[in-house]
């Protein structure tokens, strides 16, 4: 087994098969590559890793315990397997602990139907909860203009944050206590721009922790349909979904990936949109102020 300089490609092996990388790259995209998915919860391809939900272990032939696809960078030769019994009992038990205490509000939740708590428990048929602690979570942040953050539903991913940090600039959400009290909190006054506002927060959260007010309690996401578009948002060119029911546009998104922003939305995008449903708006063309047959 030899380490390889960035900018090399390394063969490895992942259940069985080869597949070859650029070198520096973690196991998660080397099974990505194969097609082969690595259950996760905090990783975000457009960011750093986190390395915090613990549920994408693996094992690599020769080293003695699991260790986290999403951040650990494959070397050439390694042999790389996903799952075992021993490995899905580790997962489950995450997972259990993620539940912890997480509210069982998902028939009211705006992430119901889009929550990868959700599809992470019902992939894993994760039916008991062994676990048990002193519920301390902070209460729900509702002073925030325009994004509700809820942090008994939080799980801590720091995907928020991160996208802030490292890709639009305009967050500044950070994580406020310690332990089992840590919960999403804002610096005030820290940027001029306040991170209340970066709707991309919202985008990221792969839960229902942050959660626009704009599209709060509006729509199940599974009733949506999503109409691919360009933004209207001033020269931004963004690529996006209109997520519309019954002729009226309830929010926008926008997939990683597959566009040219990498998923990333403007702020008009995000919460700006709501003037597409007013019925001020002209239905048919005005001719010298008068209306148009
Ligand atoms: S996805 Fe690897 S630790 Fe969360």
């Amino acid at each position: 087994m030899s380490h390889k300089t960035e900018n090399e490609m390394i063969r490895l092996t992942i259940d069985g098969q080869e597949v070859e990388i650029e070198a520096g790259l973690p196991i998660i995209a080397a099974a990505e590559k194969l097609g082969i998915k690595i259950p996760t919860m905090c990783y975000l391809k457009k960011i750093s890793t986190t390395g915090a939900c613990r549920v994408c272990l693996v094992e690599v032939e020769g080293v003695d315990a699991p260790v986290t696809a999403c951040n650990t960078i494959a070397v050439d030769g390694i042999k790389v397997t996903t799952s075992t019994p021993e490995l899905e009992r580790q997962r489950h038990d995450m997972i259990r602990l993620m539940l912890v205490n997480h509210p069982l509000d998902c028939p009211v939740c705006d992430a119901a139907g889009e929550c990868d708590l959700q599809d992470i428990c019902f992939d894993h048929h994760i039916l008991d909860q062994p676990f048990k602690a002193q519920d301390v979570a902070m209460p729900k942040i509702k002073d925030w203009p325009l994004i509700e953050n809820v942090p008994a539903r939080c799980i801590l991913c720091e995907k928020c944050i991160k996208v802030g940090h490292e890709l639009t600039g305009i967050g500044d959400f950070y994580v406020n206590e310690v332990g089992d009290k840590a919960y999403i909190d804002r610096n005030e006054g820290q940027n001029t721009i306040d991170p209340y506002i970066e709707g991309n927060a919202v985008a990221v959260c792969p839960v229902g922790a942050m959660i626009s007010k704009p599209y709060r309690h509006k729509a199940r996401c599974w009733a949506l349909n999503k109409i691919p578009s360009l933004s209207f948002a001033g020269g931004s060119l963004e690529q996006v979904e209109l997520n519309v029911k019954d002729a009226k546009l309830y929010r926008i998104t926008s997939a990683d990936d597959i566009t040219i922003n990498n998923g990333l939305l403007s702020f008009d995008s995000s919460f700006g949109y709501e003037f597409v449903n007013s019925t001020a708006r002209l239905g048919v063309p005005l001719i010298d102020g008068e209306e148009s047959d």
